[in-house]
């Protein structure tokens, strides 16, 4: 394991983009704690439906806003909610924090709130089945959108439920670099490839290559990968008459250390998504 310092990355400790923080499914149920880029986040889904990431603790006391199962706001709901429309309360003293991180109602509190309480807020979105979130250790808004397939809104392809990964000891530079490794592919995946070749194009680098598979009567396997940013890869890969679209997905949640996630999008073979096909897909 290396830190972005020993690899000589520039000043900042990690990379920026749109990165993987949870399944949709995940804040289905109420607010969660997760940490990534070494830092703990409040996230949540709103009413209004839309997702919320939040810096984790409250500006007042120090309190994690969404890791609660004790103050009395949450198991019994006296005076209020834990969500309110895309607000979320503290658990503590009830201050109530916006999608944009600014306290906008103080409980036992007349007048204006306090504006030097805010938290930061991040640009997170529910696209296919995940949660992404941009991080920029800076600040700085998005200025691209979130990879994204068309497929996952067409019928008959058969949506991923994701893999878990365990976090792992690699920096995302060691991820990134295997996009370059040609060797590996007929070792690791069973398909040495006949060509190859990388291309860099502003945010995204893309990945070409195919050969004959050792198994599957050493049918042709033709594969078009690309990373949106560091953190999301889509690979479209087609053999035969079959094409399927793979995700994998790192997100660093500390220096030189990531999370990890896969996932399989497949054409179901007639045409409509069927539960034998989810039962497959699993
Ligand atoms: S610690 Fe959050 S309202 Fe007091």
């Amino acid at each position: 394991m290396a830190t972005a310092a020993e690899y000589g990355l520039g000043p900042n400790t990690y990379p920026r983009g749109w990165f993987i923080v949870a399944e949709s499914r995940e804040i289905d149920d109420g607010p969660i704690g997760v940490t990534f880029f070494g830092r703990d986040f409040a996230l949540y889904r709103g009413e209004s439906g839309n997702p919320v990431m939040l810096d984790a603790y409250c500006a007042h006391m120090g309190t994690h806003l969404a890791k609660n199962t004790s103050s009395m706001l949450i198991i019994a709901e006296v005076g209020g909610k834990h969500i309110e429309g895309d607000s979320i309360r503290c658990p503590y003293h009830g201050w109530r924090y916006n999608a944009e991180g600014h306290v906008d109602d103080i409980p036992y509190h007349d007048g204006p709130c306090p504006k030097s309480a805010s938290i930061r807020s991040y640009p997170v979105v529910d696209n296919m089945g995940c949660i992404m979130m941009w991080f920029d250790e800076d600040g700085a808004d998005p200025d691209y959108p979130p990879p994204y397939l068309a497929q996952w809104d067409e019928g008959g392809w058969v949506h991923w439920d994701l893999d878990h990964l365990p976090e792992l000891d690699i920096h995302p530079q060691e991820v990134l670099d295997n996009m370059c490794d040609n060797r590996h592919l007929g070792p690791t995946h069973g398909a040495p490839c006949e060509y190859f070749e990388n291309e860099m194009r502003d945010h995204v680098l893309i990945q070409r290559q195919g050969g004959a598979m050792t198994l599957y009567g050493g049918a042709m396997l033709y594969t078009t990968t690309w990373y949106t940013g560091p953190g999301v890869l889509l690979s479209k890969q087609v053999w035969g008459d079959a094409t399927q679209f793979e995700m994998i997905a790192n997100t660093p949640v500390g220096d030189g250390r990531i999370k990890a996630w896969h996932g399989c999008l497949v054409k179901s073979a007639s045409g409509t998504v069927t539960p034998e096909d989810k039962e497959t897909q699993a």
